[in-house]
């Protein structure tokens, strides 16, 4: 469970669905990576169902939610079919992404200045699930000011452009992580963060005292599929608590 008193680890389960959806069958299973990941420590799960189905299915986070032990932050992009499945399963989290069905992967965070009343409008929707917001944005004060203006008790700051950064730019982005973590608590928004940390970059970013969850996905399973869920958890866990002190 969330303990806002230390850093908390959301391990994102997504590629084990990925693995399975590469060849159709029902394995890997990524509920049951969901709990053996709560058993390895982590202190909630990750899915992200996205529209275009290529990994988490409907019928995973449903199971997920019938059977967990901590709690699922579900990602999804705000379209109708989304909220109305949201507020039916009503999850403890719900972290809205931008999503396009060309990237890879989560590119950007949401344009909450631009898309403010659209935003604001499926916040309160979920709202009024009690289903809790995260809006996913990049480490930019405009952006926190619209996202605070919006309502939502949380943001998650997207850590890509650190994680992606060549040396040289390394310390200016993980700098406006750092002074976006600072200026949200302060103004007070409950801070996450993530996107391609991994076990060589994520030490600066869980230093960030602010920053009370980190959500993790691609690294932990990739280097699971080589050493295990359970080690690849617990080393990760090892690495952001020890960051702090
Ligand atoms: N947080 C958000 C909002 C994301 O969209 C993702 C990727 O799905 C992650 C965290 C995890 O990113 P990664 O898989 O690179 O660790």
């Amino acid at each position: 469970m969330i303990n806002k008193n230390k850093l908390n680890l959301g391990v994102n389960v997504d590629h084990i669905a990925t693995l399975r959806e590469a060849r159709g069958v029902g394995y890997p299973c990524p509920v049951e990576a969901a709990l053996l990941a709560e058993e390895s420590g982590a202190d909630s799960i990750t899915m992200h169902l996205r529209e275009d189905r290529r990994h988490i299915q409907k019928e995973d986070i449903y199971k997920y939610s019938s059977t967990m032990k901590t709690h699922l932050n579900l990602e999804l992009a705000i379209t109708s079919e989304m909220i109305e499945i949201a507020c039916d399963l009503k999850p403890q989290d719900c972290c809205f992404v931008p999503e396009k069905r060309e990237e890879l992967t989560t590119e950007g965070g949401l344009d909450v200045i631009g898309q403010f009343d659209f935003i604001k409008d499926a916040y309160e929707q979920l709202a009024n699930s009690k289903i809790r917001v995260s809006l996913f944005i990049d480490p930019d004060f405009n952006q926190i000011d619209a996202a605070l203006e919006t309502g939502v008790p949380v943001i998650e700051l997207h850590t890509g452009a650190y994680a992606d950064a060549p040396m040289e730019r390394e310390e200016l982005e993980l700098k406006k992580i750092i002074d976006s973590a600072k200026y949200a608590s302060e103004k007070g928004l409950i801070v996450h963060a993530g996107h391609g940390l991994n076990y060589e970059n994520v030490v600066p970013v869980a230093k960030i005292n602010e920053i009370i969850e980190l959500n993790i996905g691609h690294s932990i399973i990739s280097y699971a599929s080589i050493v295990g869920l359970k080690r690849a958890i617990q080393e990760m866990i090892k690495l952001i608590i020890n960051a702090r002190g």
